[in-house]
């Protein structure tokens, strides 16, 4: 080997410079009811705390068809609130679910109204829907002008309690989720619990799903409590379901602020039963909602971790029985699927580096892995779809 140079000595080179900065963020989640009514000041004040501000609003479809006043009442609390802000335009309607973050086009469209309206980084895009359109919307926010203050208002249970109130943003791309995104806080969030009075039996039960994957992770009396009150969810007791969402939410707000908030590690805590949640999803064309993946993926996961021995069979039970009471499928036939597997591996190229897995030790007590054993998840298939099976010829 020949002798190295000594590039230090070299007079052409300088010793590096070392940049380091700290920057803190900080967002309110606010809960209320009827954010557009009249009397109402929150909205106003959270946009126009500082002057008056631009506004462009992003709707989701199925909200301003569910809600047929929506779009007019904010249209006349903008003339309330005239000295706090201006809607620049008249709101723009997105479709709502998967589509809106499949398909460029609606990125597009927010774009242009950006461009059109002249938003610049002191107004605000508002996005009021379910986490696909707040996604879709909150991607278009952070990267126009490098960055435009953004509020989001969620209408779904699980936008109020988990996508709405964290740090991601994204759409689809190459065939996988979330493959186009940002890391970017929002300015403000408000969950307005009118909204959820108009979700499908289907999407009001599937954000619960959230609720009992941290509850597992981390908090095994949230899991009591929504092993009591499974019940008034399923009858949709309005107050049952705003504990569940608020504890929900203040579980994951903390989560991010001490773990690892712009996901730099290998490790993703909250994503507990994800992997195949989020393949569930693509092989079924989002037949399937995000909320009820998940709620499959955990029942997946779960029985896994029976099985090997790593959590005790009572807590499994409970786990699984927690989530049929509450109405959720465990087994799906693309459970079933040889590309289920694949979702390790895009699991692990997501987030890069090495491939870990929350798993569970117990209820409340998460467990990292770096590897799953095949036939053991092969065996918690088999599992799954017998109980399904049992329990429809029960029934
Ligand atoms: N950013 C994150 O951290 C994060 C976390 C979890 C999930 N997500 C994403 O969130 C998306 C799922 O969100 P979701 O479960 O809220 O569902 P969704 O956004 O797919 O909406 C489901 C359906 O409900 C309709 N809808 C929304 N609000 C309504 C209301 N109040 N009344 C009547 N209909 C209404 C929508 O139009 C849509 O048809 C997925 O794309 C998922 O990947 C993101
Ligand atoms: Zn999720």
């Amino acid at each position: 080997m020949g002798e190295r140079p000594n590039r230090e000595s070299s007079a052409l080179i300088k010793a590096p410079i070392q940049q380091e900065f700290r920057a803190t963020f900080r967002y309110p989640v606010y809960f209320t009811e009827n954010v557009f009514a009249r009397d109402n000041a929150l909205f106003a004040e959270v946009v126009g705390n500082a002057g008056k501000r631009r506004v462009l609003l992003v709707v989701d479809e199925g909200v301003a068809d569910a809600h047929p006043h929506l779009l007019n009442q904010a249209r006349e609390y903008g003339q309330t609130f005239a000295e706090c802000f201006e809607l620049c335009a008249p709101p723009l309607v997105v479709p709502g679910g998967e589509q809106v973050k499949n398909d460029e086009r609606w990125l597009r469209e927010v774009l242009n109204a950006t461009n059109d309206c002249g938003i610049d980084r002191h107004s605000y895009i508002v996005a009021v829907g379910g986490g696909a359109v707040l996604d879709m919307a909150g991607f278009a926010a952070s990267i126009a002008h490098r960055g435009i203050r953004h509020v989001r208002i969620p209408t779904t249970v699980l936008s109020q309690n988990d996508s709405g109130v964290g740090v991601k943003n994204g759409i689809n791309a190459y065939a996988k989720k979330n493959f186009l995104g940002t890391f970017a806080p929002p300015s403000a969030v408000i969950n307005d619990i009118g909204f959820l009075q108009t979700l499908s039996s289907r999407d009001w039960r599937s954000g619960i799903a959230e609720a009992v994957k941290v509850s597992l992770i981390r908090d095994a009396a949230f899991f009591e409590q929504l092993e009591r009150c499974a019940a008034a969810l399923t009858a949709r007791h309005n107050p049952a379901m705003l504990e569940i969402i608020y504890h929900c939410a203040r579980l994951h707000v903390e989560h991010i602020a001490n773990g690892d908030p712009f996901e730099s590690g290998s490790s993703r805590p909250l994503d507990f039963g994800h992997w195949a949640a989020h393949k569930l999803e693509q092989l079924t064309r989002y037949e399937l909602r995000h909320g009820e993946a998940v709620a499959t993926g955990i029942a997946l996961d779960t029985t896994y971790c029976g099985l090997k021995g790593m959590m005790p069979s009572a807590g499994v039970q409970r786990v699984l029985g927690l989530l049929e009471q509450l109405g959720f499928d465990l087994y799906v036939p693309a459970l079933e699927e040889r590309a289920l597997m694949d979702g390790l591996e895009e699991f692990r190229q997501h987030l890069g580096g090495e491939l870990t897995l929350m798993l569970l030790a117990d209820i409340g007590r998460g467990l990292e892995v770096h590897e799953m054993d095949e036939p053991v998840i092969l065996q918690s298939v088999s599992y799954l779809k017998s109980r399904h099976l049992n329990r429809q010829a029960s029934l």
